[in-house]
């Protein structure tokens, strides 16, 4: 059985709708930079194994990847799942862990990188927006795209109505990027994934539009 390890740093709605998912993996462990993360509850009370190494205790970047770096190979994942965590991860995590970190990112990348996507999307007047599973590199919300899904902006959307909106998309596509990782369905091509031709959609999801 292939083990997943999921990176979380509040909610959690990510890392439940993957715990929820019925993939064919085990979640060894949840892990959370902030110890008050409402997901290290939820994973819990689901009977996973949770662990915080909070960045706090550390007095920089380095000190603390290492050290959660250490945690996360301690449970030995075939893939880690960033679920909302929301730390920088330097080049020298991600080198040790290259190819096997997926994230979920709240926009259609490469638009809207970084923070507040819901709120630029509205602010450019975009009539779709959406979100994105990628695998992690360097590059900061780059990374070779696994599966996106948009969602149309209404008129009358406000910051809210539209992330919700995104959310829902959100845990469809996140489970179903994992679940292609874990069927072997994936491979990373420069900064492009290939699909196997057993996956359905080719890693593009439309929500349609509200009647
Ligand atoms: C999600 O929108 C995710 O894409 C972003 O942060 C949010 C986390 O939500 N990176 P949750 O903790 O999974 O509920």
């Amino acid at each position: 059985m292939k083990r997943l390890v999921i990176l979380i740093s509040g909610r959690g709605s990510n890392m439940q709708a993957v715990l929820e998912a019925k993939l064919n993996a085990t979640v060894a462990a949840v892990i959370s930079n902030n110890p008050a993360a409402k997901g290290l509850t939820v994973a819990h009370d689901a009977g996973v194994e949770t662990r915080v190494v909070n960045h706090r205790d550390h007095a920089d970047r380095t000190g603390f990847d290492r050290a959660l770096a250490d945690t996360i190979a301690a449970y030995d994942p075939d893939l880690i799942v960033l679920a909302g965590f929301m730390r920088i991860l330097t080049r020298e995590f991600i080198e040790r862990f290259s190819g096997r970190i997926m994230n979920i990112h709240p926009s259609l990348l490469p638009a809207f990188p970084g923070l507040e996507t819901h709120r630029r999307a509205i602010d450019e007047g975009v009539k779709l927006h959406g979100c994105t599973v990628h695998f992690v590199t360097p590059a900061l919300d780059h990374g070779p795209i696994v599966i996106q899904a948009a969602v149309p902006v209404l008129p009358d959307d406000d910051e809210d109505r539209l992330a919700a909106r995104v959310l829902e998309q959100e845990h469809a596509i996140y489970a179903q990027a994992i679940r292609w990782f874990l069927d072997g369905q994936l491979a990373i091509d420069g900064n492009r994934v290939k699909l196997s031709a057993a996956c359905r959609y080719a890693g593009a999801m439309i929500s349609p539009l509200p009647r």
